[in-house]
């Protein structure tokens, strides 16, 4: 990765920014569920990591971990286009596996939309496997596949 881009907790004040990327980058086509505010609880919150990457102080991507006792959720992963494919979402990736493992946790799990072909070949290529469909989890028309990868089993790269 760029050896110009941090990887750091997200500050109060970037919830907006992370907040309108996921709601273009990821939630595009459905009801935008994650908004400033609960970006800002989330950054609050004991039991989630929300992840950034900058690039001289600014939003390059980001990833929302929710960890729970044996197993973490990643709820939310997207880096800003002009940065893909230069490593960052594999190293927020990375970050965010990192920490589920020193808290002791050895699964994560996640979904996918079905039709997102790229995140799905990005995660199987971090070594998640798909598990299974979830017919009209996001909408009617907007199936998803869920996705688990056991870190004991394959450790962040
Ligand atoms: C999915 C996403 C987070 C990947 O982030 P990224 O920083 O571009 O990914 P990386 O550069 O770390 O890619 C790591 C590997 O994933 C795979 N990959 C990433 N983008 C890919 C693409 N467009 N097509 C095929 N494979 C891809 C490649 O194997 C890549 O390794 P390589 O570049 O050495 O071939 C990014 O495309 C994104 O934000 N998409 C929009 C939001 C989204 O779909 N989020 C996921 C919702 S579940």
């Amino acid at each position: 990765m760029d050896a110009t881009i941090d990887i750091g907790l997200a500050r109060a004040d970037e919830a907006s920014a992370i907040a309108v990327h996921s709601r273009d980058l990821v939630e595009h086509g459905l009801d935008w569920r994650w908004k400033p505010g609960r970006l800002r609880r989330a950054i609050a919150a004991r039991d989630t990591n929300v992840a950034v990457a900058r690039h001289d102080g600014r939003l390059a991507g980001f990833g929302v971990m929710q960890y729970f006792d044996e197993e973490a959720h990643l709820c939310l992963l997207a880096v800003l286009p002009a940065w893909q494919r230069r490593g960052i979402g594999a190293a927020l990736v990375g970050w965010l596996e990192t920490a589920a493992l020193e808290a002791g946790i050895g699964v994560i799990r996640l979904e996918a939309r079905r039709r997102n072909a790229v995140a799905r070949a990005f995660y199987r290529r971090l070594g998640y496997d798909e598990v299974t469909l979830s017919t009209g989890y996001y909408a009617p028309d907007e199936d998803a596949v869920r996705l688990a990868k056991d870190l004991w089993l394959a450790p962040p790269g």
